[in-house]
């Protein structure tokens, strides 16, 4: 019988012995390694801490439990025990792993690879972290161990778990009810297992050989709570090595998802092996660049991409299309730093809908010191210093003023591309968001086919969420500023002029748009139509933004 692919890749998880990975999802269930277990084992604070990947207050409390020193439910001292062997880094004998597995435990997490000697003890070889997804599905998933459970920096090929990009990207991914969906750079596969509760089928890719074994591991151990048949994975899953859209060339997907290696990374011509889990290998954003103005070429007509990124903000827009004068006569002094947007605008074909979100800005210094902590290159100082000049040289080579992180939203249309948004938003804002996402892309589409008169044949209502806030100086006869706030989403604030509050008052539903503009023009003795079209563009913009809503009247 011939292996299946990805099934026995060196320094990763086997999944070749169904029967073996099945055994271990039995054992773990057996000793509840689940979240809401390790939740009660550890405590809300050292719970907390780990998932900070700060381990010392979880190893205290789990060398209580099993030292007898605090009082334990009956099965806690075995969670305890697979909780410090997966995810705090601790070892322990053959015997040790049955007594807290169950007996075969050790020949079991042998035949999977999952175990290495180290110091005469057995340690494990893999991170396995119990993930509950937002809709109440409970996985295990095995990822490289991280900074904070070995030591050393991080090996150049690491697979990661989950990190908090992984769960940014989840939660901005549209759950629509799709026939294909796409995660580009899979890593541990879990966008694959959030993708299964919605896509008819998920193709999965990565450069690493190592992250596809990961990924292919996690889904047979989870095959139960996906509702996969290991034996017959190929039917919803597909796993496919090489870089980019390069595995994926000449076919469309629904759905196209992707947290991909876009971390800047100075190059270098000596080069030796690359970060794969975070860095393409290309020269500053191209990696992001390249992918945005590739990735609708996938998509089916209707189809839609939802990504993590980042983008540098240039001092000068070497790139802009000349309008003025030549840029080598301009005085750049009194120009003011180009828009975090202009470059990334430009690498969106023009037939695609976008949607940009920028969620964060860091200076060039911190984008380093951040990316540089992350794969522990702190740990040697001496190549940290050399590092970080390596970016200062880099980032000044270009004229990087500051680095942006964000969400981007793509669509092919299936008619022409109306829909281009770019906005920052860096306050906290709902969690899952994608359902915000697609109501507000379904508000703009609505309000596409509609021109002002049908808007104002419209019924609106104000959305559940939506408040509104007025502040008035002591003694002032009237509000001096009118605010409308989403509780909800995006959580956005809108600044309103008293007519345009006047005409929020009165959605209710009952009378239509121009009903309500005509009687505030009554009452308020507007001359000719007043404001009622800047009014008519506000209120296009709250619905827009899911302000007011559409009823099914309109
Ligand atoms: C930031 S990780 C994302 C992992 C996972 N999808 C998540 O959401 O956490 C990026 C992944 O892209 C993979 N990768 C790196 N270079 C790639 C390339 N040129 N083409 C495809 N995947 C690549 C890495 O191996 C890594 O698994």
């Amino acid at each position: 019988m011939s292996i299946p692919e990805f099934s026995r890749v060196p320094d990763s998880p086997y999944s070749d012995d169904v029967k073996a990975v099945e055994a271990l999802a039995q054992a773990l269930a057996a000793v509840d390694f689940s979240y809401e277990g390790i939740r009660g084992l550890l405590g809300e604070g050292p719970f907390a801490a780990l998932a900070r990947d700060h381990v010392v207050p979880a190893r205290h409390r789990i060398r209580q439990v099993l030292g007898g020193e605090v009082a334990a439910r009956p099965g806690q001292r075995r969670l305890a025990g697979a909780v410090e062997l997966f995810m705090l880094g601790g070892g322990t004998s053959q015997e040790g792993l049955d007594a807290v597995l169950g007996e075969g435990a050790f020949e079991t997490l042998r035949a999977l690879n999952l175990i290495e000697e180290a110091d005469g003890r057995w340690v494990s070889a893999v991170d396995l972290t119990p993930h509950a997804a937002d809709d109440g599905t409970e996985l295990w998933v095995a990822s490289d161990l991280g900074a904070h459970q070995r030591p050393g920096a991080l090996k150049r090929d690491h697979v990661l778990g989950i990190g908090q990009a992984s769960l940014t990207l989840a939660q901005f991914t549209e759950r629509r009810p799709v026939r294909s969906a796409l995660d580009l750079g899979t890593g541990c596969g879990i966008q694959v297992f959030h993708l299964l509760a919605h896509a008819e089928r998920v193709t999965a890719t990565d450069l690493s050989e190592r992250a596809l074994a990961f990924t292919r591991f996690n889904l047979i151990l989870n095959a139960g709570a996906l509702g996969l048949d290991p034996s017959r994975l190929g039917d919803r899953v597909e796993l496919l090595r090489g870089s980019l859209l390069e595995p994926v060339a000449g076919r469309e997907f629904d759905l196209v998802v992707s947290n991909p290696p876009f971390v800047i990374t100075p190059r270098r011509e000596d080069e030796d092996e690359l970060y794969t889990y975070r860095d393409g290998g290309l020269p500053g954003d191209q990696l992001v660049s390249e992918l945005l103005g590739a990735l609708p070429g996938i998509l089916a007509p209707g189809g839609r991409a939802q990504l993590l990124g980042n983008w540098e903000i240039h001092e000068i827009d070497a790139e802009a299309p000349q309008t003025g004068p030549r840029q080598d006569q301009r005085d750049d002094s009194q120009e003011p730093r180009p828009a975090w947007d202009a470059r990334p605008r430009r690498w969106i074909p023009a037939t695609a809908d976008a949607w940009i979100i920028q969620r964060e800005e860091l200076s060039p210094e911190e984008y380093a010191e951040t990316w540089l902590r992350d794969a522990s290159q702190q740990r040697d100082p001496e190549a940290f210093e050399a590092a970080s000049l390596d970016y200062s040289r880099d980032f000044a080579s270009r004229g990087v003023a500051a680095v942006g992180f964000g969400m981007i939203w793509l669509r092919r249309p299936e008619g022409e591309a109306a829909l281009r948004r770019f906005e920052e938003i860096g306050h906290p804002i709902q969690q899952p968001v994608a359902p915000a996402i697609t109501a507000a892309v379904e508000a703009h589409d609505a309000l596409e086919r509609m021109d002002d008169e049908r808007l104002r044949a419209a019924h609106l209502t104000v959305a559940g969420d939506v408040t509104e806030e007025r502040h008035q100086r002591p003694g002032a006869e009237h509000p001096g500023v009118i605010l409308l706030r989403q509780g909800a989403g995006l959580r956005r604030t809108e600044l309103l002029s008293t007519e345009a509050a006047g005409f929020v008052s009165a959605c209710d539903g009952e009378l239509s748009a121009g009903q309500i503009l005509d009687a505030l023009g009554a009452l308020l003795e507007w001359e000719d139509e007043g404001p009622a079209s800047d009014l008519l563009l506000h209120i296009r913009r709250l619905v827009g933004h899911g302000f007011l809503e559409l009823t099914a009247r309109s």
